[in-house]
């Protein structure tokens, strides 16, 4: 069998049991890695385990803001496994629709919970258990939403703008056996941008310039370039992964 680019290396996804997040562990799988997949659910979990392959991928269930479920994460990759070489913290919610100043605060800390200080919060686990020692990369979920102010979803925007500045942050602090990078992008068909294009996706993606919206196979190419060796010498970087869209001004 040839060799594929990620034989013998370890991942864990957070947010995998559908959406981007699986698409990314599906295409890690397919060039070669293990990976620990994670999500609150387990049925979807082990559905996305039997179609990745019970060889490739195991879950772990769990709040991703939870650091017991982390640490549990963290230990079941070097268990299963025999290591780890990257993360992709992709876990991210947005639990409020409307204007920021008549927000729930509730929410907005839930938001940066989870989607900032958890993905802090991975990566400090994946460091002190083996990415220190060891090397690796680690490429966080950012948004075009956190490119510049996202009306009606301002703390959400105002939580991956945060996404963005820890991953450079992070990036110096874990250089030079760390990289750490980012991926902005625009809409994705899922579940969780369904409200933004479902029973309207050719009006909304006519404001693209590449003329449709994106499926996670979009960002699982340019996440597992990221981690890969090919993308060696950047850290730090947040690719926009959009169609084309914010070049015209939209988001
Ligand atoms: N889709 C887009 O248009 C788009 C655009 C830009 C950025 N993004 C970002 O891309 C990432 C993935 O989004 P997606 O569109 O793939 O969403 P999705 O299809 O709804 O999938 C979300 C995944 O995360 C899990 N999850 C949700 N909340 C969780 C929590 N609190 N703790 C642990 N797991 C949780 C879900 O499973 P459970 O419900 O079982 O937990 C599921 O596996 C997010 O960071 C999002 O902000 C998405």
């Amino acid at each position: 069998m040839t060799a594929r680019r990620f034989d013998g290396k370890v991942a864990i996804v957070t947010g995998a049991s559908r959406g981007i997040g699986l698409g990314v562990a599906q295409r890690l799988v397919d060039d070669g890695a293990k990976v620990v997949i994670t999500a609150r659910k387990t049925e979807a979990l082990e559905a996305a385990v039997a179609e990745l392959g019970p060889d490739n991928a195991v879950y772990v269930a769990g709040p991703a803001d939870d650091t017991d479920h982390q640490d549990e994460t963290v230990a079941k990759a070097i268990e299963t496994f025999g290591g780890l070489d990257f993360l992709v913290n992709n876990t991210g919610i947005n639990p409020t629709y409307g204007p920021m100043i008549e927000m729930d605060l509730a929410a907005g800390r839930k938001i940066f919970d989870v989607n900032v200080l958890g993905a802090v919060s991975w990566a400090q686990k994946a460091w002190a258990a083996s990415l220190k020692e060891n090397g690796g990369a680690i490429v966080n979920i950012a948004s075009v939403a956190g490119q510049k102010p996202a009306p009606m979803i301002g703390m959400y925007g105002a939580s991956k703008a945060a996404v963005i500045h820890v991953t450079q942050e992070l990036s110096l602090e874990l250089a030079p056996a760390v990289r750490v990078n980012a991926v902005a992008p625009a809409v994705v068909k899922t579940r969780f941008a369904g409200a933004l294009y479902e029973g309207r996706e050719e009006e909304v993606a006519s404001a693209y310039p590449l003329k449709r919206l994106g499926v996670p196979e979009d960002i699982a190419g340019a996440v597992t370039f990221l981690l890969s060796q090919d993308a060696a010498w950047m850290t730090g970087q947040c690719l926009t992964i959009d169609g084309g869209l914010t070049l015209t001004g939209g988001v």
